[in-house]
């Protein structure tokens, strides 16, 4: 049997390089870092005791042991010497304005308070200190946008008086932001402090991989993702961006670098790709070679390091298309490639091909008399070797003689409402200005794709019993397996079972494949998915390595290092039994406030198409797999459910969808996850175009679409989950996600009735619902939960030679892991079948902070329950002590105890239970409490709490 080997501190050490290759240095005057030996250093900021390891929401909900801060960091690397005075100054303010942690999902605030500084403070500090570090902290995520605010976008009055006043009192100040997302820079202008960088949110080893930048142990390599503009309004989707039922995406193509470097290069205050190191670099083209026949080109590129310091560059290769008659961009980033590390004088020459096709623009109108085709229009096109997009120059010309269509395609997903676009007007002077002209339409009848549903069926030869082990052992095709599946089970295995469903890992986001004890009786495994893209998040207190976010592993720009780092993760799963991670995010950075930019790459597809293919690849190394999301137009998070994103087909094909189509050709996806939104007017979950045509048609993709968690399934906007499968199977969304139980869902039970109804639209619809059922069983059979089942079961299987084998499932040995007991204990949880009552004793351990109880249950009913829990303690009559009490993750109360004399004292709520998995957990919030009792009573069958 196969044993991997996940070596917990090898996990570390490949994590904080990632975050230590994803720090942008922005500025770096005088050689104010590194910061070298005896550096006696002050840390101002809260920042510095409240590091944020990811974003908030389903991307950042992993539970950790420890995080480690900035000044642990440096502590840690023995390099710097801290004010120590000055820590205790924050420890003691801390203590007296403790984190607020905010009313929960999606509530939390941007930042934290922070402590005033006055410039006396300042003074004693920089008598003791050479050198200052401010550290600024910022959070946001999902279901909340970014606010262009203090506080949130924006520093708030008593940060930017903490920058001035540290500034005014030390020489040597280094601001660094630990934050998810670009945000305000003009403290720079304001107080000009002599080092700035984005450190990112770095996952729970965060503070050690940015003192190691920090300290000069390794120099910054990390480059932007996204331009950083002087303010919000600059953006060129501002003005069509927020509104919570329709944004015109009126800016076209012209995201980030695309649009300044056109038309505004005076509102850049650091390009796309810009970053500094501690040494410098030369980048020369040693050679260039265009083969316009046989569309490729070759660039050697010699990168030297000329600087006296070890260091890596970040090598970039733009297009800079002429203007056609399909209007472009100034430039668009074809390729990059990082170095190794170079030692001082040092150099390595690097080989990058080019598709010359990748010059190609996708004609939406028709302009070059190719309409809905790629086309490479006759002309010379530079190709740029560069640094940042606007530090580029041209090393190659590419003579396109003749105009050629690279690709032929057809209309899909276009829009049908009239709106202007931007487009590039060059003035008689050469000058480039912002334009407009009408947006190419689509016909509409193209989006009705209820008339494009599936019409055949699958062949297959309807034999009743057969099980998904003799498909296993082939004795039987998939196809007929699927054709004799029962209209009950057709309409099961469509959906996923969750959050914390019973089949799978406890805490996790999903099981699909076998939801119904019907189907797993007819031994299909139930394949387990589980967020999400900052690590393992299992709700029922399970810990896992939380990883640095999105945009950090983008701005390491080295798709190696970030492949590494998930065949770690990759076995991390699968040593928690889990099949797909919901990960990664790939929507573009459009705008600067969206709330899930730390979850997503750049405002770059092809950054964004690379990063999740090294993300995707590192995890199928190991026999588990991604799922890329969200399929597509999630750019914002207000209205994420309601909004209908207008997007023309060009902007679409070229930069909203390019990530994903670069990850389906890869080979490495087989999983996806389309949005909550509407694009074009019409549902992601449901669009023929998007699903069928684009996705599986053209681009190949031959595995299994999930919706969101809760989607929208239907044309009407309003639509409340009652009348089946219809238009998601129809457009090959395979599966729903999520229902809590399928025997009683309205979803299924409406399935069935559609089925039921015997005429020609109902056999259509059983026809889709087998198409879907034949992409998911597919998959599942690919899966490691089919080996885990197939290992349970003793089933053989068939190999290449037609030999019988056994398939064995892999199995992880971690190794140099700290010890966690509950991490044991979580794995093991079996539910507990509860009728209208239920009890438990607690004091089978110590109620200590931090700790939690953990409660799998079978919920039989659904209705209102009383939540009790009983307690004595000893403290005095006023402490607090709160319980949190969470089901499937999601808080539901606080029971908040004060001392109790040491008697048993008895608190308790009312709350919901929609009956079956409820993951129940109690978070232990203080010391000094005794936990005895947790129970359960039954009060009503009503689904709503009375006040
Ligand atoms: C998010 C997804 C996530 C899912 C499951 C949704 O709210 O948009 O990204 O994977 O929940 O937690």
């Amino acid at each position: 049997m196969a044993v991997k080997k996940l070596d917990w501190e090898k996990y570390k050490e490949t994590a904080r390089q990632v975050v230590t290759e994803g720090v942008v240095l922005l500025k770096n005057d005088d050689r104010a870092l590194p910061f070298l030996q005896g550096t006696k250093v002050s840390v101002f900021g809260r920042g510095q005791d409240n590091y944020y390891k990811s974003g908030l929401g389903s991307g950042g909900m992993v539970n950790v042991e420890h995080v480690v801060s900035i000044p642990e960091g440096l502590a840690e690397s023995g390099v710097v010497e801290l004010n120590e005075d000055l820590r205790k100054v924050y420890e003691k303010w801390e203590e007296e304005n403790p984190v607020d942690q905010g009313a929960g999902w999606g509530n939390e605030p941007f930042s934290q308070a922070e402590m005033p500084v006055t410039p006396e403070l300042c003074a004693q500090a920089a008598a003791v200190s050479d050198a200052a570090l401010i550290v600024i902290g910022r959070t946001g995520g999902e279901d909340r946008d970014i606010e262009d605010a203090a506080g949130s976008y924006r520093l708030t009055d008593i940060e930017n008086d903490m920058i001035r006043e540290v500034c005014a009192a030390f020489k040597r100040v280094t601001v660094v932001m630990n934050v998810g997302a670009p945000m305000d820079l003009s403290f720079i202008k304001m107080y000009n402090p002599a080092a700035v960088a984005f450190v990112w949110q770095g996952g729970m080893i965060g503070g050690s991989g940015v003192a190691d930048v920090l300290t000069g142990k390794v120099s910054p390599s990390g480059k932007l993702t996204d331009t950083l503009a002087e303010s919000v309004a600059d953006y060129p989707s501002a003005p069509f961006f927020g509104d919570r039922f329709q944004n015109k995406y009126a800016e076209d193509i012209y995201v980030g670098y695309r649009y300044f470097e056109t038309f505004a290069k005076d509102k850049v205050l650091y390009p796309f790709g810009f970053g500094l190191s501690y040494t410098n670099f030369s980048v020369e083209a040693t050679e260039s070679k265009v083969d316009t026949d046989a569309f490729c080109a070759h660039l050697a590129v010699r990168v030297t390091n000329t600087g006296s310091v070890a260091g890596k560059e970040v090598v970039q290769i733009y297009a800079g298309p002429g203007q056609g008659k399909v209007k472009n961009p100034a430039v668009r980033l074809l390729s990059y490639e990082k170095t190794r590390t170079l030692a001082p004088g040092e150099s390595q020459d690097l080989s990058i091909e080019i598709d010359i096709r990748d010059l190609a623009v996708y004609d939406d109108a028709g302009l070059t008399g190719n309409p809905f085709c790629y086309v490479l229009e006759a002309g010379v096109y530079d190709i740029f070797l560069g640094t940042d997009s606007r530090n580029v120059w041209s090393v190659a010309k590419v003579d396109i003689a003749e105009t050629t269509v690279t690709r032929k395609l057809s209309q899909a997903y276009a829009p049908t409402l009239a709106f202007d676009r931007m487009v590039p007007v060059t003035g008689e002077d050469g000058s480039v200005t912002v334009g407009w002209e009408a947006t190419p339409l689509g016909s509409g009848e193209e989006a009705l794709h209820i008339n494009n549903f599936f019409r055949g069926d699958i062949a297959g030869e309807r034999i009743k019993n057969i099980s998904f082990r003799d498909v296993v052992s082939k004795h039987r095709s998939l196809d007929d397996f699927v054709y004799d599946l029962s209209d009950y089970d057709l309409s099961c295995i469509v959906c996923g079972e969750g959050m914390g469903s019973p089949r799978v890992t406890p805490g996790t986001a999903s099981g699909f494949g076998a939801v119904s004890d019907e189907l797993a009786q007819l031994k299909l495994p139930a394949v387990c998915c589980a967020d999400g893209p900052s690590g393992i998040r299992m709700d029922c207190g399970t810990k896992a390595f939380s990883l640095p976010n999105g945009i950090t592993l983008a701005c390491s720009f080295n798709d190696e290092l970030v492949e590494e780092l998930y065949a770690f993760i990759g076995m991390e799963l699968l040593a928690n039994r889990i099949d797909c991670l919901l990960a990664p995010g790939m929507n573009i950075h459009r705008h600067p406030l969206n709330g899930r930019n730390f979850e997503y790459f750049s405002e770059d597809p092809v950054v964004t198409g690379r990063m999740a293919t090294a993300v995707c690849k590192g995890l199928k190394k190991q026999g588990v797999y991604a799922v890329p999301k969200h399929f597509t137009g999630n750019n914002q998070e207000s209205g994420r459910r309601t909004q209908d994103s207008v997007i023309s087909e060009r902007a679409l094909r070229e930069i909203y969808l390019k990530g994903f189509e670069m990850v389906v050709k890869s080979g490495y996806c087989n999983v996806i996850m389309t949005s909550y939104g509407i694009v074009n007017g019409i549902r992601t979950t449901e669009s023929y175009d998007l699903t069928t045509r684009i996705l599986r048609e053209e681009w190949g993709f031959n595995g299994v679409v999930m919706t969101d968690w809760w989607a929208n399934i239907s044309s009407q906007p309003d639509f409340v989950l009652t009348e089946g499968f219809e238009y998601m199977v129809g457009s090959q969304n395979d599966v729903f996600m999520v229902i809590p139980r399928a025997s009683d869902n309205e979803l299924v039970l409406s399935s069935m009735e559609i089925l039921k109804r015997g005429d020609e639209r109902s056999r259509t619809y059983r026809a889709n619902l087998r198409r879907a059922a034949a992409n998911i069983c597919r998959f599942v059979k690919k899966t490691e939960a089919m080996k885990r089942l197939a290992q349970k079961e003793d089933f053989p299987t068939i190999d290449a030679f037609d030999k019988p084998i056994l398939l064995e499932p892999s199995t992880v040995e971690i190794l140099n892991r700290p010890k966690d007991d509950e991490a044991e204990e979580f794995l093991n949880l079996e539910y507990i079948d509860v009728e209208k009552e239920f009890s438990h004793e607690l004091t089978y351990k110590e109620s200590k902070k931090g700790s939690n109880f953990v409660f799998p249950l079978n919920m039989k009913l659904s209705g209102t329950f009383e939540f009790a829990l009983t307690a004595s303690s000893e403290l005095s009559e006023l402490a607090q002590v709160p319980m949190s009490v969470f089901i499937n993750g999601t808080p539901i109360g606080v029971l908040t105890f004060h001392g109790t004399g040491g008697k048993p004292e008895r608190l308790s709520f009312n709350m919901i239970s929609y009956g079956r998995t409820s993951l129940m957990r109690v978070y232990v919030g203080g010391n000094g409490v005794k936990l005895l009792k947790m129970e359960m009573n039954y009060v009503s069958s009503e689904l709503k709490l009375k006040l």
